[in-house]
């Protein structure tokens, strides 16, 4: 199977087993709209999930945990298009909730979308002390020293008076993206107990070249591909790479990342190829 086709079939089972969770809820606006959010959407942190939890030969009981950081991501992304945050209308291909709802009901999405996303890394087959170090490092990884942290840096810098250097650059992405894609390709090994390190290593380089990877299409994208608007970095004065260092020196930044991720998989030899073609892929997509 293709790395293209894998990914989608991977995507269908994550957007199945998610809509089928979000359907089970009481049925009115706030549920209508969990299951909108969660429409498309290339679903990469679930196919990460599964994709390591395969690593060790886990399978069907990742799915909730996969299901799970696409419910996170989905809120997150909610969140970040309302207009107190990025303001924009088009997401995933679709008028974003607040406008295709109203505001109060973004807000109450993102956070219904985040409850739903501790309640299924809680639930399903693994052993409990493993669910409650996917819970506790998921806490960790989207709060208030993780996501949202780098959230809050990135609309802080928005008014700052220098800019962020790239130091600074990288540590408010590496928390703004990195740190749930980072949850997201350790999560097979703390499913298995094994030691996260590779995984980590691997995934903290794939994060940075994915964020970096973001605001080039912001630059170079299309929208119809994308499904987001484009050109909006510049003008609302986000700190990126692309601001930082202009687009050849990001791209070259990209590729040295997908370099250093595909040697931090070593240790799994041709078990990891799926790994490494996901490392090429978040530096290539047009979406
Ligand atoms: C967009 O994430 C937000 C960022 C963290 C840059 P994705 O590009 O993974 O969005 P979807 O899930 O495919 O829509
Ligand atoms: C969003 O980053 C990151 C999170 C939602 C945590 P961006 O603001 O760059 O994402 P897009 O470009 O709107 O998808
Ligand atoms: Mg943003
Ligand atoms: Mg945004
Ligand atoms: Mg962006």
């Amino acid at each position: 199977m293709s790395f293209r086709d894998r990914l989608t079939s991977r995507a269908d089972a994550v957007g199945a087993f998610l809509g089928t969770r979000i359907g089970a809820l009481p049925p009115g606006p706030i549920t209508d709209a969990m299951g909108y959010a969660c429409n498309g959407g290339k679903r990469l942190r679930g196919f990460l999930v599964l994709e390591s939890a395969a690593l060790y030969g886990i399978d069907a009981a990742a799915l909730p945990a996969a299901a799970a950081i696409e419910a996170l991501h989905a809120y997150s992304l909610v969140h970040d298009d309302l207009p107190c945050m990025d303001d924009d209308d088009l997401r995933r291909g679709q008028p974003t909730v607040h406008v295709a709802w109203d505001e109060a009901t973004a807000v109450l999405v993102g956070d219904a979308l985040q409850s739903l996303a501790f309640e299924l890394v809680a639930e399903g087959d693994l052993p409990a002390e493993r669910r409650l170090d996917l819970s506790l490092t998921l806490a960790r990884a989207s709060g208030g020293a993780g996501m949202v942290l780098g959230q809050a840096l990135d609309i802080a810098a928005e008014t700052a008076e220098a800019p962020l250097d790239l130091k600074g650059i990288g540590a408010l992405q590496s928390l703004k993206t990195g740190a749930l894609i980072e949850w997201s390709a350790a999560a097979g090994a703390r499913m298995a107990g094994a030691d996260t390190g590779p995984l980590a290593t691997y995934a903290r380089a794939i994060g940075l070249a994915f964020q970096i990877a973001d605001d080039i299409l912001d630059v170079e994208g299309d929208a119809a591909a994308t499904g987001k608007a484009v050109g909006k970095d510049a003008g609302a004065n986000k700190a990126t790479y692309v601001s930082l260092l202009g687009l050849d020196a990001a791209k070259t930044e990209a590729r040295r990342l997908v370099t250093q991720a595909e040697d931090a998989l070593a240790p799994f030899g041709d078990r990891a190829a799926t790994l490494r073609d996901c490392a090429r892929f978040i530096v290539t997509r047009d979406r």
